[in-house]
């Protein structure tokens, strides 16, 4: 059974409809561990100890949080910049992340044709992401294909419920080695491993 940690990032999680809707449907599953950044530090005080022990006790390491400018909300930054310190996540002795798997975990409230070239926002949500990409990448761990859920402005209570159970679902799947994380550096999103029969997973 893979180890999962949720770093969970929504600095306004009253007003939300999506997070408060995916958390409800995950917490409590055995086997997925949730560290809401924003509960735990509403100052930005980060607790370092705290955080790379957590990192240190998982195999999977996931990080939710809405598409905020292209990027995650600002805790997100505080975090990197404080917990993936030199010499523990990268340099030449830094290397407790080594062979853990990381991946996004995202609602954007554009529809996916608008991360195309001729969409309004240009680029690929990947494009985006290459800054998380490359800090995985740097900290010794391997980048899954990010988790999106796209156009969530358009969507309603139900449609919100059901991406709540594909979620829940795909936790389930990583958490039962059910599907290879390695399997995920090659998809487009992680969502597509819902899709693939079971055997090819
Ligand atoms: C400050 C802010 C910035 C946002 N930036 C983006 C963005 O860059 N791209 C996008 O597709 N949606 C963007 N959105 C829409 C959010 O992604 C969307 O509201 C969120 O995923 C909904 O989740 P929630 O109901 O849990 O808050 C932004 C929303 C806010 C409030």
């Amino acid at each position: 059974m893979a180890r999962v940690l949720i770093n969970f990032a929504h600095p306004a999680l009253e007003k939300s409809r999506v997070h408060q809707q995916l958390l409800t449907t995950v917490k409590g599953i055995r086997g997925i561990t949730i560290n809401d950044l924003y509960e735990q530090y509403p100052d930005l005080d980060i607790n370092v100890a705290r955080e790379q022990s957590l990192l240190e006790k998982h195999d999977i390491i996931l990080l939710q949080h809405p598409f905020y400018w292209y990027s995650a909300p600002a805790i997100v930054k505080q975090w990197q910049d404080l917990v993936l310190e030199h010499g523990w996540a990268y340099g030449h002795t830094g290397k407790a992340l080594k062979g853990k798997y990381f991946g996004n975990v995202i609602s954007a409230g554009s529809a996916e044709t608008g991360y195309h070239p001729d969409g309004k926002h240009q680029y690929p949500v990947t494009q985006f992401l290459l800054p998380f990409s490359q800090t995985a990448i740097l900290c010794n761990m391997d980048y899954m294909a990010p988790y999106v859920i796209y156009g969530v402005h358009r969507m309603d209570i139900e449609d919100i419920r059901a991406a709540a159970q594909d979620y829940r679902r795909m936790l389930e799947l990583l958490r039962d080695d059910k599907v290879a994380p390695s399997a995920l550096l090659r998809l487009n999103y992680m969502n597509e491993a819902l899709q693939l029969p079971s055997q090819t997973r």
